[in-house]
């Protein structure tokens, strides 16, 4: 039997798993996490994210997966071995290696009394080095054995967004295979054969360092257009003008493409803040100064303020009751990590104002944000109980239950003249003017004070 054993069950690892079984093939997930592991094998996803319950569901109950906290099952139908653990990076960029390691360890003394071939298969995002200069050492050394001729060895980077892991992973736009050689390639790549490269790009077969620095070009390029057109969203407001309508003009570009365009209060989430700012350390430690990567970062830290200096170019904070819409870093996904909502509460907890109040459809987002602030704020369950009585109310994240909120629902449910700050660019200004709200929407203005001398 061509089985996987997919080594870490978060976003990525679940994601393949569920994106492999659906195309018949059998999946071996291995976590530490025996809660994770029980939730797995009872059907259910142990993470918030789109069609993964359904995926799971129907993976175990046609026995395609199964979850275990030992490497050795299923081993012995395993041809590929994905490692797909977090590579969680400290505030200087350093990032950690520790369970990359780990992973690396239990797999090299599984290889050991193997006589099969297999591939391993590194789908963590990691520095470029890091598959030839840790892992392959860390295999070679418990298993006793040679990379390349007993073993295959290769970095196959993943692109996937969370919310649309499944739809990514099942229709990527590309597949990136870096391997020690054309065995090992061959090898992971037969996992992918039943993908649908839809835009007909070959899969791309390169070496171990290629596929390590592709994913963090990718993720640095994508954030580096949304700094750009944040910056370009601040600007417009200076100079009277709506970002909206220059992004769509640079979007038909083929050159540019409309992608990743969208003005907003700057990029969260577990990729692009940390893959920045790892390949940033990365470059300091090659004494290089990558300045392209620095301003990404420089403005996305201004504009997750952004918001706030909105309100306060509106009304003072002082005394005010404060609603927040939008606590995930992005819709469709529980997850908080980097949000802008962090650093929105912890600004508004160092002012003067009466209560703050959040929301997020997500459950799991709201489980995440109080774990972390805490009974500092309130936790509402609806958006209606979120804006009970508030002066101002903040729109963090772009979910479909906020696009639908007409202003007759902010007018009844807030405090009188109430003054609404639309960071996501959903709403209608004008619609929101006739009803009686205060609005601003970020990246656009009626300013036309600036005149060139
Ligand atoms: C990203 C990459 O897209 C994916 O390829 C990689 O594997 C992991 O990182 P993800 O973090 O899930 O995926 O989210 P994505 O949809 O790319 O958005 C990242 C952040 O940028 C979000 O905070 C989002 O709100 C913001 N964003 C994105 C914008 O502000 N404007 C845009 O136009 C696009």
């Amino acid at each position: 039997m061509n089985a996987i054993t997919i080594v870490g069950t978060g976003y990525v690892g679940l994601g393949y798993a569920a994106g492999f079984t659906k195309k018949g093939l059998k999946v071996f997930c291995i976590d530490l996490d025996e809660t994770i592991v029980e939730t797995i094998n009872k059907g259910k996803s142990p993470i918030d994210e789109p069609g993964m319950d359904d995926a799971i569901r129907s993976a175990v109950d046609k026995d395609l997966l199964t979850a275990s906290t030992d490497i050795m099952e299923g081993w012995a139908d395993t041809k590929s071995i994905f490692i797909c653990v977090g590579t969680y990076c400290d505030e200087e960029g350093n990032i950690d290696l520790s369970q990359v390691r780990s992973a690396a360890h239990s797999i090299g003394k599984a290889l050991r009394e193997d006589r099969e071939y297999r591939a391993v298969c590194v789908k963590s995002t990691v520095i470029p080095g890091t598959t030839d200069g840790v892992v392959a050492p860390i295999l070679e050394q418990e298993s006793g054995k040679k990379v390349g001729a007993d073993f295959g060895l290769c970095m196959s980077p993943e692109f996937l967004r969370e919310g649309n892991a499944l739809e990514d992973i099942l229709n990527p736009d590309k597949i990136v295979v870096g391997g020690v050689d054309q065995k090992s390639i061959n090898t992971i790549e037969k996992n992918y054969r039943d993908f649908e490269i839809t835009r007909g790009h070959p899969i791309i077969e390169t070496d171990l360092r290629t596929a390590e620095l592709i994913k963090y070009a990718q993720n640095s390029f994508l954030a580096m257009k949304v700094s750009f057109i944040n910056e370009m969203a601040n600007l417009a407001e200076e100079f009277g003008v709506n970002v909206g309508d220059v992004a769509k003009a640079l979007g038909v570009d083929k050159r540019i493409s409309s992608m990743y365009l969208r003005a907003g209060p700057g990029f969260g989430g577990s990729c692009f803040p940390k893959d920045v700012l790892a390949l940033l350390s990365a470059a300091k430690k090659v004494d290089y100064n990558a300045q392209m990567l620095k301003a990404t970062l420089n403005v996305n830290d201004r504009q997750k303020r952004h918001g706030l200096e909105l309100v306060e170019s509106i009304s003072s904070l002082e005394g005010k009751t404060v609603a927040l819409l939008g606590l995930a870093f992005k819709p469709n996904t529980g997850d908080t990590r980097e949000s802008v909502s962090i650093t929105v509460i912890n600004d508004l907890l160092r002012k003067e104002t009466k209560k703050i109040s959040v929301y997020d459809p997500s459950e799991f987002a709201r489980e995440e944000i109080y774990e972390l602030i805490g009974d500092k704020i309130t936790y509402a369950t609806s958006a209606k109980q979120c804006l009970a009585k508030a002066d101002i109310a903040l729109i963090l994240t772009g979910w479909q239950e906020f696009k639908e909120l007409e202003p007759s629902f902010f007018v009844e449910h807030m405090a009188e003249n109430p003054i609404l700050v639309d960071t996501r660019r959903i709403y209608d200004e004008t619609e929101f003017q006739k009803a009686g709200v205060t609005i601003k929407v970020l990246g656009q203005s009626n300013r036309k004070d600036f005149v060139p001398s």
